[in-house]
């Protein structure tokens, strides 16, 4: 045997076996790198799922949610005056019966609380209906008359008006802080 030639052909096997092994490395990062993307398309199509549920999702849900009431029904009579009648009523702005003047406060009064109610809510005069605040309700005017009629020393029997569709006497709403 010739040890030359028998070094060349171990040279030559030696490439080519690391020819191969490069090969094979470079196919096994391919294969890899197909393996990274084929785990992304799965993603993809439950993206494209997420859009079909989006898209057949039902129209409308059944919810056992308390529907919210309007806020002016939850106002005390108190509150209700010092939020917008007060504004005129405590000095008397454009000629309005002052809250306290017992004098300015019983002949109209005299009319009877449902003909004052009527008024208000109604508007009269410089007085803007509903004391210029619509969200206000009917049951939330004789409320706050009644509690301004009451701080000026007219007592007024909220039970003589039965007529009256009110949700809530102003006693029955929880104690706010004032
Ligand atoms: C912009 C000012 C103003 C505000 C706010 C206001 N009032 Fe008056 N109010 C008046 C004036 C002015 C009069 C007198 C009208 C007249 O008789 O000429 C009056 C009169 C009244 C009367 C007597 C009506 C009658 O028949 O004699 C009542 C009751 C009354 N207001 C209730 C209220 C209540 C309740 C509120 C709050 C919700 C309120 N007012 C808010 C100006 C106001």
């Amino acid at each position: 045997m010739n040890p030359q030639v028998d070094k060349s052909v171990m040279t030559t096997t030696i490439a080519l076996i690391s020819g191969l092994v490069l090969l094979a490395a470079v196919l096994f990062m391919v294969a890899a790198l197909l393996g990274v993307v084929g785990s992304v398309a799965p993603d993809d199509g439950s993206r494209k799922q997420a859009a079909v549920l989006e898209r057949i999702k039902p129209v409308a849900r059944v919810s056992f949610e308390q529907p919210k009431p309007a806020v002016a029904v939850k106002l005390s009579g108190q509150e209700v005056y010092n939020k917008v009648c007060a504004a005129c009523h405590v000095a008397g702005t454009l000629g309005a019966p002052k809250t306290g003047a017992k004098d300015q406060w019983e002949p109209r009064f005299a009319q009877g609380l449902d003909t004052l109610v009527t008024h208000a809510v109604n508007g009269i005069r410089a007085m803007p209906a509903k004391g210029g605040d619509p969200s206000l309700t009917e049951a939330n005017i004789r409320d706050s008359i009644v509690y301004m009629l009451g701080e000026t020393g007219i007592k007024v029997e909220t039970a003589s008006a039965p007529a009256e569709a009110a949700p809530a006497p102003a006693e029955a709403a929880p104690a706010t802080p004032q």
